[in-house]
């Protein structure tokens, strides 16, 4: 799962993911395409809506999407389109690049829509953006 700070979208995206798999069988992470945020706990403001529908995404850390996540991970859902470029355009071949999805196409097929940044925003913004990642990520872990 990754976003551009990994502080607001992608560990909600990995909470609700975590929340829905077998996590003996398939090992959900996130990163950012950014540094601002290395090392910090997630936005208060997703640790809050994760804990008002249950999920403790408290103890993740901001880290930096790699070029060795290609290699360590089986599919890379971008949160935006500009999140997507910035992944895309570490892609080393063909491989690599057909691991990068949207991760709203999961709801919307072709759509190519963008999960909006909430960071500037107010808490509304961040219950709309755990809406949408609850519903992509239900159909991923059926799909798992
Ligand atoms: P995220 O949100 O990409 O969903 O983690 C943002 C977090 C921080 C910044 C921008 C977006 N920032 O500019 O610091």
């Amino acid at each position: 799962m990754v976003c551009l700070g990994n502080i607001c979208r992608s560990p909600l995206a990995e909470g609700i993911l975590q929340s829905k798999v077998n996590l003996d069988a398939v090992f959900v992470d996130s990163a950012g395409t950014a540094a601002y945020h290395l090392g910090n706990r997630p936005d208060e403001r997703s640790i809050n809506i994760a804990a008002k529908y249950g999920l403790n995404i408290r103890n993740q850390k901001a880290r930096k999407f790699s070029i060795n996540d290609f290699d360590e991970f089986d599919v890379i859902y971008a949160m935006d389109k500009s999140n997507y470029q910035n992944i895309l355009s570490l892609a080393r071949n063909e491989e690599d690049e057909q691991k990068v999805q949207l991760i709203l196409n999961e709801i919307h097929p072709n759509q190519n829509k963008s999960v909006p940044d909430p960071y500037y925003g107010g808490n509304q913004g961040f219950e709309n953006v755990y809406k949408m990642l609850d519903e992509a990520c239900n159909i991923i872990a059926k799909k798992l």
